[in-house]
């Protein structure tokens, strides 16, 4: 078989580097674009890293150069802020006209559980327009619809800047009703290489699948459904935290994570549960 070449715009962030070694487990050849090229101890071994601004007034053509002779384009990029979230719809149109320009046989990007069902938080609007651009691409398209990974929740047990005043006074806050199914990059991974096969691969699991080779959308979740409080409960034991679980309101967000439409009980694809990658990542915490 031929090896295949994968490129994976945001290979440097969080899921898009787990993509990168997913990949390269899996024999592929690896590019990596983003706007920074990490020094070589952060590189992944085998990957070759590309500097590109998906923003930039070039883009399509730095991007169509960086595409050069792949078979599938991962989109991985994020921006939370409102100017750096413009990487997700601007970003996305230069990436698929860039894979269109380079003949590249399939875009997949990633995108988050249920997010057409969360449209009152506006950067799931964002979201859902990132997948629409690469849909309506001359590019097939696969989305992969994950669920929030493990790591999501450390912006609220462990940040001194979201939640900086509820953790000081002894809190571990955590959202009133939240209801979750997280899963572990990694298997965000494996179903983003699975995918990236083709536009009819098979993605080996419990995935929701819908649309068509081509306008395709996968669902992945976690293993297990899981809510909020004992989420932070778990958190605080495994850090040796003796700060106090509290459920407390978040606005916007909040109606999303707390109406079940962060779990997906016909898509518990994911292996690794809380527990274990808090097991693997958790470290004692002062307080
Ligand atoms: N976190 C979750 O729970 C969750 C759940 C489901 C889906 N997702 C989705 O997963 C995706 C990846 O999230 P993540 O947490 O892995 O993101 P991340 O760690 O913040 O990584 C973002 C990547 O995008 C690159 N990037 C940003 N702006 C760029 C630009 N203008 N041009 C080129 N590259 C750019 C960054 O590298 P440089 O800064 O060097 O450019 C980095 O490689 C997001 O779209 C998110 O919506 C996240």
């Amino acid at each position: 078989m031929t090896q295949r070449t994968v490129v994976v715009v945001g290979g440097t962030g969080l899921a898009g580097r787990a993509v990168v070694e997913e990949a390269l487990r899996r024999g592929d050849r690896v590019r990596a674009v983003s706007r920074h090229v990490p020094p070589a101890a952060r590189q992944v071994v085998g990957a070759e890293y590309v500097a590109a601004d998906a923003l930039a007034p070039d883009a399509p053509d730095l991007l169509r150069a960086a595409f050069d002779g792949a078979d599938t384009v991962v989109d991985t990029v994020n921006g939370q802020t409102p100017a750096a979230a413009k990487v997700l719809t601007a970003g996305a149109a230069s990436i698929a006209l860039a894979a269109r320009d380079a003949g590249v046989g399939l875009t997949v990007v990633l995108s988050i559980l249920n997010v057409d069902r969360g449209t009152a938080v506006g950067y799931y609007r964002t979201k859902l327009a990132q997948e629409r651009v690469h849909q309506a691409g001359a590019v097939p398209s696969t989305v992969v619809r994950a669920a929030q990974f493990h790591d999501f929740f450390d912006t609220f047990f462990g940040s001194p800047t979201l939640t900086g005043a509820l953790t000081r006074v002894g809190t571990v806050p955590y959202l009133r009703g939240g209801r979750f199914q997280p899963i572990d990059v990694t298997d965000v991974a494996r179903a983003v290489v699975d995918a990236a096969q083709g536009p009819d691969a098979t993605v080996d699991g419990d995935v929701r699948d819908e649309g068509e080779p081509g306008r395709r959308t996968i669902s992945v979740a976690g293993p297990e459904e899981i809510a909020a409080a004992d989420l932070a409960r778990l958190w605080a034991d495994a850090h040796g935290s003796r700060r106090i679980p509290v459920g407390v309101p978040l606005p916007g967000w909040g109606p999303f994570f707390a109406s079940g439409a962060a779990v997906a009980p016909d898509a518990r694809y994911g292996r690794v549960t809380y527990a274990d990658w808090l097991a693997r990542t958790a470290e004692a915490s002062p307080a």
